[in-house]
């Protein structure tokens, strides 16, 4: 089976997210660029990162009217990535026209709630229920819209997997047992969220922020 861990490039400069990935290439199985990386270095950047040779997560959350969404994807299909996502709050048809400008290889997931908004801020944007109720409501929509699969925590990720089952799943915000940040009690491991149906781990800080990031790569590997 290939590494499912996604290293999250979440550096500014090119030139060391591009040192950081040659880094840990060999224990990593794809990289993630984000919105931040992609305002700031566009198509060159990402064509100066695949040059090393691992598979593209293109982590744009995409939201907009369908036609724009899908003349988005088209624009970045010269790219070729392997992942990328939209927000599922854009509808049943940006999803749909979002997959159908797709090149055959990418996989679009959808982002269903951003876990930075708690109850509180859904009610204040009008959208009533538990956040729960309204992953599953989204996670429902994207399969039905023929999407590939969603973005979800470690904690949601066997219940959504238990409801679609041949779905493909992005788990971020893991943290590696005994790792720097593995006193949080709530965090979830990599080994857990893969053994509960995730098809990536998305790993950033505790790789990069690592003293030694191919050691931090190479044991959070050993435990999958
Ligand atoms: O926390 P860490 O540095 O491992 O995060 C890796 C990536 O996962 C980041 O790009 C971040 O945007 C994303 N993330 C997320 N949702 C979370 C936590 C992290 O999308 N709850």
């Amino acid at each position: 089976m290939s590494n499912p861990i996604y290293l999250a490039l979440d550096i500014p400069q090119l030139d060391a997210a591009e040192a950081l990935a040659r880094k840990v290439k060999g224990h990593v199985g794809g990289l993630k660029l984000g919105l931040e990386f992609f305002c700031a270095h566009g198509h060159h950047g990402v064509h100066e990162i695949a040059k090393i040779g691992l598979p593209i997560f293109l982590d744009l959350k995409l939201h907009d009217i369908p036609n724009t969404v899908a003349a988005a994807m088209q624009a970045i299909h010269v790219l070729e990535p392997a992942i990328v996502t939209i927000h599922a709050s854009g509808g049943r048809a940006m999803m749909e026209d979002a997959k159908a400008a797709a090149g055959e290889h990418t996989k679009v997931v959808a982002v269903t709630l951003l876990t930075s908004l708690d109850e509180s801020d859904m009610a204040a944007t009008g959208i009533g229920g538990s956040a729960n109720d309204q992953v599953m409501r989204l996670a429902d929509l994207a399969n039905s819209a023929g999407l590939d699969g969603i973005v979800c925590s470690g904690h949601e990720v066997g219940a959504v997997h238990r409801q679609w089952k041949d779905g493909f799943f992005v788990v971020p915000g893991l943290r590696p047992a005994g790792g720097a940040m593995g006193d949080q009690k709530r965090a979830v491991t990599p080994r857990e969220a893969r053994d509960a149906g995730a098809s990536v781990l998305v790993i950033g800080r505790p790789i990069s922020r690592a003293e030694d990031p191919v050691a931090a790569a190479r044991a959070i590997e050993a435990t999958l």
